[in-house]
């Protein structure tokens, strides 16, 4: 299995989500930048056990426009942080909260993953969605999940994985170069690293078929928006987010690469 690690600082990550890249994101994927939207949002939120009758307090770990954590609060009640790299992503968030009537159940901070501004056994839940790819030292990363879950707290998150085949190594290269991804997991080894921090690992899901049904749509809605992506950013960036979705488009329905989703409850 391909698990070369690229060399993408958090610098550069920052420098896409603060540019047009964030924005052609969203309109991928619309505001809630993952894999099917609210919908996948509320699958998980069952799977961790958000419930309107229950006072739950979850982190975000990379929770970019906040989509979210206002479905989520507005949804299900629950009080969250959101945590981000990205001061742009945070402000716009911050932006798009203000006013709401569950404005004050939502909280962002500015700060990194690998070092999370929170104290040890702080939250109910830690989740994550299709951002812990940008993220290059994943055993630090679920180390620090692992810190700041409560006792009996739950571990939920969903990310882009490498798939059941391998992938010739020159298409590997490109797709991470593409998303900038300095480091990508396996569905096992994932849950390696949850087992290994003395969580209990629940469920991993392979979610490869409705990626492929996702990355299709997203292949017709950039080439329906062709045009006002070239008057907005110009034509270059929109040959290359092509080539790259299209490239996205044929690993996944080649099991080159795969989307996976993770429960698993702290002792
Ligand atoms: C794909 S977006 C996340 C989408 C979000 N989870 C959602 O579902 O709407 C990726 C985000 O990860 C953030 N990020 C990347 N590396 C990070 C790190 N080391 N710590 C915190 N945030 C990070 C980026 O700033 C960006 O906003």
């Amino acid at each position: 299995m391909n698990k070369k690690k690229y060399d993408f600082s958090v610098w550069d990550v920052s420098q896409v989500y603060a540019g047009p890249g964030g924005k052609l994101w969203e309109l991928l994927m619309g505001e809630q930048i993952h894999v099917g939207g609210a919908e996948q949002t509320d699958v998980l939120a069952k799977k961790v056990g958000l419930d309107k009758e229950k006072d739950i307090y979850l982190l975000d770990i990379c929770s970019a426009l906040g989509g979210p954590a206002r479905h989520l609060a507005e949804n299900y009640g629950t009080r969250i942080v959101g945590l981000d790299i990205t001061p742009e992503m945070i402000e716009e968030a911050k932006e798009r909260t203000k006013g709401k009537h569950y404005e004050d159940k939502i909280e962002y901070r500015l700060g990194s993953a690998l070092d999370i501004p929170a104290h040890a056994n702080t939250f109910d839940v830690v989740w994550g969605q299709d951002a812990w790819c940008y993220i290059r030292d994943k055993p630090r990363l679920i180390k620090e999940a692992n810190r700041v879950l409560k006792s009996g707290g739950v571990l939920g998150f969903a990310d882009w994985i490498w798939g059941s085949i391998e992938a010739p190594d020159s298409d590997a290269d490109y797709l991470m170069e593409f998303m900038v991804f300095p480091d990508m997991q396996t569905l096992d080894g994932y849950g390696k690293l949850i087992e290994e921090v003395g969580l209990i690992l629940i469920e991993n899901d392979d979610l490869g078929d409705d990626f492929a049904n996702h990355m299709d749509g997203y292949i017709s809605i950039l080439q329906k928006n062709k045009q006002n992506i070239i008057a907005g950013f110009g034509e270059e960036l929109y040959v290359e987010a092509e080539k790259g979705v299209l490239a996205w488009q044929k690993a996944v329905h080649n099991k080159w690469v795969s989307r996976g989703m993770w429960i698993a409850k702290k002792p």
